[in-house]
């Protein structure tokens, strides 16, 4: 009999495709995924541990799922609790403590050895023994774990780094994540190769790090993420190749070299600033000047004139002044993003800004955040609204709100509302773009749409 398995993904993409990847090690032990927690057999909690009171929200999320565990023993059944992701890596033992109902806590690296904590958990049935995980060896983990499984649609991602060596003062992840790993690149051009077979057009190849790849290449060299692109880019059928999270500090001439010469890499690159004072980011260990970061956007523009960017933000970092943050807003005039991400600094425990003195009062944050907030938004539909009357590539993707409606991506990832037939799900048709708003772009299929009816 089918077991059901109830997953839950908090954080960032690569929380989202380990999700999958456990579905997948979990999948040849009879589990199979359900949309809700009511009647899971296994109910797995994703974490996520960068923003505020995170192992708080996992805690109370935790008290709902006993009450269903309750519940069903009631009924004589049983249900595995696991709680997986970077909240369980900063957590461990302690989870057992505070939530002893927990079967598994297991860090990001020991997905792998999931059917075997499972299978101790399930023995020990309502004693629940409790199987804590919290290892790093990432090496074993990609290794060991079994070939994804289930189709992805149109637009797919691929983890090809993990870890972080980087130590922002203010960032979880190098303690959660653990060091940077990359990994071997015939593994990852294996998955890509099976990932369009499956139907995939598009591959966003994700890593907290994803610009600092440093694999081993089919040469045996040491390939880096523009080689790596490089191969996966003679894929037949692979139209669109994008990666994120990059840092600035790894950006580097063969990558910039890359997005000039290669039409499958996509005109669009989140690259976080953080800060525009040179104050702040030496503060906060970013390792570069906001002066090297706008060098850095010319010349990747020179070499991509279409090139849209995206960033993250955090304002109220311990010790900025009206002055940085002023910088802040002269740098986002200065690029001019298509799109970004602001934050409120909230401190860690366990990283150095966390222990500062000088932080940053409550409203002040949340001022400064309205004020960058505004411009950024400003800039995001100005961006949006260039692209009105044009004629834009776009990736159908999957049914929109309405019937006969499509929604798909734009080469910078707007979404684009437009009428097309369901069967084009999966091409990338031609659309002129008639409207558009902060947050999309609408628009009708151009005639011919496909360049294959184009051709005939
Ligand atoms: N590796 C990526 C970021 C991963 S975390 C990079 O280096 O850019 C995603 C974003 O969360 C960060 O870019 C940062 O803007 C935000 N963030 C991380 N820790 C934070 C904290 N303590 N307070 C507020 N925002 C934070
Ligand atoms: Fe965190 Fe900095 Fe590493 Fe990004 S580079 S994951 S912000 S420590
Ligand atoms: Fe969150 Fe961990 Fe990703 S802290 S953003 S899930 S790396």
């Amino acid at each position: 009999m089918k077991k059901k398995l109830f997953i839950k993904t908090y954080g960032c993409q690569m929380n989202a495709y380990d999700s999958a990847r456990m579905a997948d090690v979990l999948a040849p032990f009879g589990y199979a995924p359900v949309d809700a927690p009511d009647d899971a057999d296994m109910v797995i909690l994703n974490t996520c541990h960068i923003r505020e009171k995170a192992a708080e929200k996992v805690y109370s999320e935790l008290g709902r799922i006993r009450q269903i565990r309750e519940r069903r023993a009631a009924e004589g059944r049983q249900t595995v609790i696991a709680v997986a992701g970077c909240v369980a890596q900063a957590e461990g033992e302690e989870m057992r403590v505070r939530a002893p109902f927990v079967d598994i806590v297991l860090g990001p690296q020991t997905y792998h050895r999931l059917p075997e904590m499972v299978a101790r958990a399930a023995r020990a049935g309502d004693r629940s023994s409790g199987v804590v995980a919290t290892d790093f060896p990432v090496e074993a983990k990609f290794d060991e774990l079994p070939e994804a499984s289930a189709p992805q649609g149109p637009s797919a991602f691929l983890t090809v780094q993990e870890g972080c060596d980087k130590f922002c003062t203010f960032c979880v992840v190098p303690y959660t994540r653990g060091a940077e790993f990359s990994r071997p690149a015939a593994q990852i051009i294996a998955e890509a190769r099976k990932l369009v077979a499956q139907g995939s057009v598009e591959i966003t190849l994700l890593g907290q790090n994803v610009n600092a790849y440093r694999g081993t290449g089919l040469d045996g060299e040491r390939w880096g993420l523009a080689r790596l692109i490089r191969a996966l880019a003679e894929i037949p059928r692979l139209a669109r190749i994008r990666y994120t999270t990059s840092h600035p500090r790894d950006m580097d001439d063969a990558l910039i070299a890359a997005h000039a010469e290669m039409p499958a890499l996509m005109p669009y690159l989140h690259l976080p600033l953080q800060s525009g004072s040179d104050r702040i980011l030496a503060a906060m260990n970013r390792g570069h000047r906001a002066a090297d970061y706008l060098a850095l956007v010319e010349r990747m523009r020179r070499a991509q004139p279409a090139l849209a960017l995206s960033s993250d933000f955090i304002v109220g970092f311990p010790g900025e002044t009206e002055a940085d943050f002023k910088a802040t807003l002269d740098l986002v005039k200065r690029v001019n993003y298509a799109q970004a991400f602001s934050f409120k600094y909230s401190p860690r425990p366990g990283t150095p800004a966390a222990l500062a003195e000088d932080q940053v009062p409550e409203e002040v944050k949340t001022e400064r955040l309205h004020r960058l907030q505004d411009l950024l938004w400003e800039q995001q539909l100005r961006f949006n609204r260039s692209k009105v009357g044009a004629v834009i590539p776009v990736l159908l993707e999957k049914p929109g709100r309405h019937q006969g409606q499509l929604v798909g991506r734009s080469p910078w990832l707007q979404p684009v509302h437009l009428d097309a037939p369901a069967a084009s799900i999966g091409r990338i048709a031609d659309v002129v773009v008639r409207a558009a708003t902060v947050n999309s772009l609408s628009g009708r299929l151009a005639a011919p749409a496909f360049k294959e009816d184009a051709a005939a």
